[in-house]
């Protein structure tokens, strides 16, 4: 296997009659791979919540720490990332190969445009493996094949899904697709997950979730207990499941982790004995 491998980029239609969750996010992050109805939403979730911006930062700053706690802490040297995002530097690959140079990570997204972007995704170091495939979460079967061929199970794995399981509810089963993700995975293996509560402010998370379904987008806000179900049968790594810049700020490298606004977005690392 060559040590950067090309994902197959075959056209495909990009629907820009409606909002899209990895666009949305993109204009959050001051990204320019979005469209007017994408905007829209942003603005109208920015008037809910004025911080909805630095919460985007955020998320993304504690996947950089994560990452850096799961190649340096852990020793973990193989990533599953699913619901990768639009890329955006520093990408997960670089985070893990700047520690393992030899690290291998297979991005996952289930939106056109994620995979019109892959490029980006797949300059990683030439010690190391990157590739990229389209495929649903709620279709983890054809991920872990797919998986199967570009990381090896019987050395840990961190899972990824940040910001990722807020739009997949409980009745097309949330709780079964990553419990059944994790199973594939072998001992010493990680799941680093973050989602959207509304513990902080609920009637403004309710709001956000009408604009997201005005939108024609699923958005599920979950309770800390409900976060901790994710977690059932992993050993949470300190501090626990927390506001995403209370997990380990001191990882931060030149990030701005700490800031006065609230993030209504709980975080945690667990680990699989
Ligand atoms: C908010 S972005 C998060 C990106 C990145 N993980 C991060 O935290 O910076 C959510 C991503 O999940 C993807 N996504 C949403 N539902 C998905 C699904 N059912 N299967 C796979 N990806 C999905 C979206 O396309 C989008 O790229």
């Amino acid at each position: 296997m060559a040590a950067t491998e090309s994902a197959p980029r075959q056209p495909q239609h990009i629907d820009t009659s409606r909002p899209h969750p990895a666009r949305v996010y993109d204009w959050f992050l001051g990204g320019k791979d979005n469209y007017p109805v994408d905007e829209e939403l942003g603005r109208h979730i920015l008037e809910l919540e004025p911080h909805a911006r630095r919460s985007a930062r955020s998320n993304r700053w504690f996947m950089h720490r994560a990452i850096r706690w799961s190649a340096t802490q852990a020793g973990i040297r193989q990533f599953l990332d699913i619901g990768t995002g639009i890329p955006t530097e520093p990408n997960l690959h670089r985070l893990a190969q700047a520690t393992a140079p030899d690290a291998r990570v297979l991005y996952v997204d289930n939106d056109p445009i994620v995979l019109a972007h892959a490029e980006a995704l797949l300059r990683g170091r030439p010690e190391g493996v990157t590739q990229y495939v389209q495929a649903d979460v709620r279709e983890p079967r054809k991920i872990l094949d797919q998986a199967e061929r570009v990381l090896d199970f019987s050395r840990p794995v961190a899972l990824s899904l940040v910001a990722l399981m807020h739009f997949v509810s409980d009745e097309e089963g949330a709780y079964e697709l990553v419990g059944s993700l994790v199973d594939a995975l072998p001992s010493g293996s990680c799941l680093v997950l973050s989602v959207i509560t509304g513990d902080y402010d609920p009637r403004t998370m309710e709001q956000a979730v009408q604009t997201y379904a005005a939108g024609g987008v699923t958005l599920v806000a979950r309770s800390h207990a409900e976060v901790a179900r994710f977690f059932k049968g992993l050993e949470v790594v300190e501090p626990g499941i927390v506001s995403l810049p209370e997990w380990h700020p001191e990882l931060a490298a030149g990030e701005d982790v700490q800031g006065d606004a609230p993030v209504p977005l709980y975080a945690g690392v667990g680990i699989k004995s």
